[in-house]
């Protein structure tokens, strides 16, 4: 394993949208491998394989509950329940914290490293970092979902 570099806000790669992962190999569980051992350095709750430059649809995430490491390969979002509004950051925007709303109870479909399929439901936290994670794979950052609030330097990281 292995630590790898994390992206920041304002690199170009961030707006990308990743691709499906298609081959179950040595090569990605080492990328998942070093996710999780790079998540882990930084103290965060979830990465997507963008944030350490690789374009694939791959997600670790790790909220401390009773699910442990959770990773999730090319995962769709297939129901949404409620809403929550909490403080929110990223891995990549390290100095920044904002109120965000999500759903308050999120189900996942994915595939495990294996390419097995499998669904997940998580609340609170959990809900939250699937949110979060899953919109990484697709371009989107924590800051879009922030209403402005008029306050130069908030809400403006992605701007340079
Ligand atoms: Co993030």
């Amino acid at each position: 394993m292995a630590l790898r570099q994390i992206v920041k806000f304002g690199e170009d790669i961030l707006r990308k949208k990743s691709r499906p992962v298609t081959n179950f190999d040595e090569r990605l569980w080492t990328l998942l491998d070093d996710m999780a051992e790079t998540m882990r350095s930084k103290d965060g709750a979830g990465l997507a394989a963008v944030q350490v430059g690789v374009l694939r649809r791959a997600v670790v995430i790790d909220v401390h509950d009773e699910h442990g490491l959770i990773e999730l390969i090319n995962p769709e979002i297939i129901s949404e329940e409620g809403t929550q509004t909490g403080g929110e950051g990223c891995l990549s925007a390290p100095n920044v914290w904002e109120e965000v709303q999500r759903p308050n109870i999120v189900t996942v479909k994915a595939q495990d490293r294996n390419g097995r399929e499998f669904t997940l439901t998580g609340s609170a936290l959990l809900a939250r970092a699937f949110c979060h994670e899953i919109d990484h794979l697709d371009g989107i950052l924590f800051i879009d979902h922030v209403k402005n609030d008029g306050i130069p330097g908030h809400s403006d990281v992605t701007s340079k």
